[in-house]
């Protein structure tokens, strides 16, 4: 990692092909007794080459928008294996995706259904879908990213969802491919996945009584990893929660994890710019990367351990790690216990693969951060650093 930040500069992210491949791996075993599909959730990380290495593990796509359906084509995705998910799809979302052909597109309301049929009649075409409904279920994580409660705004109650669907049966334009679930992200326990998979299942079966001939049921994402480096539910585990519930319906389950595929895969290298020390002793490391680039704990309190590449001896005492952004919860890392720290030093902020390069911004223009992927020995710069022009290019 030394070498690539002082090649590339910092900060950077770096990503492991092999971790992808593994943890790609290992979600695909874990269902390998029953009829699947792995659709890559491109919202944890859209960068192409990334994309396209999932891809070439077999896997389909999740698009959380346009752009990500379009991100997915580029990628070499075909159309049809791409599911289009998202809470609040514009007309010219919705018009494309159906003119390209997409797989399955997960229906957020009734009104949304509606609208699917009514574009896709006057396209002369027939899409496919399948609607989203809230089970009501916590899935255990952080409010933020919890999103199969009653009080979020996601899907549709799942007491309407049965008259949604015998109301729609027929329309012009439309075909009901599936049922869709997602109840949140970075879910730690088996307990919710088991619920999730028990309510969409109990629904594919009154359904099938209704004369519905659905192609798959849709699971989401959600499957966490171990942040803290402490046990976590494994995606064997998982699979064991959701795969009694399925074998009662029998048909191919679509499955939406991001965060399981690339999470452990990237690290953050950062440098530091400064460090002191007030009185009381609270110490401080700043470093050149902020929410701007990681914007996960400012957002969600999140953990990211911090592991400077060259530790320099001494005896640990706690830090906080800071980004240079003039916001108070520009934080990293509270009272940290790290060994000495220095001007010039570099930290790699681990398990920043998902949710990480994606939702960065140019807050206080700072130019995007490059990206780099290591595979079989070899690195590659596959998202050059953005530059002041880059950032000024849409500007007069
Ligand atoms: C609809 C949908 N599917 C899949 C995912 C991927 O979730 P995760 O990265 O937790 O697997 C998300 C993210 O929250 C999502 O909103």
């Amino acid at each position: 990692m030394k070498d690539i930040a002082a090649s590339v500069g910092t900060p950077c992210y770096i990503y492991s092909a092999r971790s992808i491949r593994s943890a790609y791996a290992a979600i695909d075993a874990a269902f390998a007794g029953y009829p699947h599909r792995i659709h890559y959730a491109l919202k944890a990380n859209s960068t192409l080459a990334i994309v396209r290495l999932i891809r070439s593990l077999g896997s389909c796509a999740d698009a959380n928008s346009g752009g990500e359906v379009k991100v997915a084509e580029r990628a070499g995705f075909a159309p049809a294996d791409i599911v289009f998910t998202g809470v609040g799809k514009t007309r010219d979302e919705l018009e494309y995706a159906i003119a390209r052909g997409v797989g399955t597109i997960n229906a957020e309301s009734a009104g949304e259904l509606d609208r699917i049929a009514a574009i896709a009649h006057a396209q002369g075409r027939v899409a496919a879908a399948a609607l989203r409904i809230n089970p009501d279920i916590d899935a255990g994580s952080h409010p933020n990213i919890s999103t199969g409660l009653r009080s979020n705004k996601f899907g549709v109650p799942l007491e309407d969802a049965r008259a949604i669907y015998r109301e729609r049966r027929g329309l012009p334009g439309l075909r009901f491919a599936g049922v869709h679930v997602h109840i949140g992200s970075q879910i730690t326990t088996e307990d919710p996945i088991r619920r999730a998979a028990s309510t969409l299942v109990a629904l594919a079966l009154e359904l099938r009584d209704d004369g519905f001939e659905l192609e798959h049921v849709d699971l989401g994402g959600g499957l966490g990893i171990a942040y803290e480096g402490r046990p976590m539910i494994t995606p064997v585990e998982y699979a064991a929660a959701a795969l009694p519930e399925l074998r009662r319906l029998g048909i191919p389950v679509v499955l939406e994890p991001g965060r399981a595929i690339v999470g452990h895969a990237g690290a953050l290298v950062a440098r530091i710019v400064d460090t002191k020390e007030f009185p009381g002793g609270r110490r401080f490391a700043v470093l050149d990367a902020g929410m701007g680039e990681l914007m996960r704990p400012a957002l969600y309190g999140s953990y990211h351990r911090v592991v400077p590449l060259a530790p320099r001896p001494g005896p640990e005492r706690p830090w906080d790690v800071v980004g240079p952004i003039c916001e108070s919860s520009d934080v990293f890392a509270r009272d940290r216990p790290l060994p000495p720290l220095e001007v010039e030093d570099l930290v790699a902020l681990l398990d920043t693969g998902a949710y990480g390069s994606v939702m960065a911004s140019n807050y206080l223009r700072h130019q995007l951060a490059p990206e780099v992927l290591i595979d079989d020995g070899r690195w590659t710069v596959v998202r050059r650093r953005q530059t002041m022009d880059d950032v000024l290019a849409l500007e007069t």
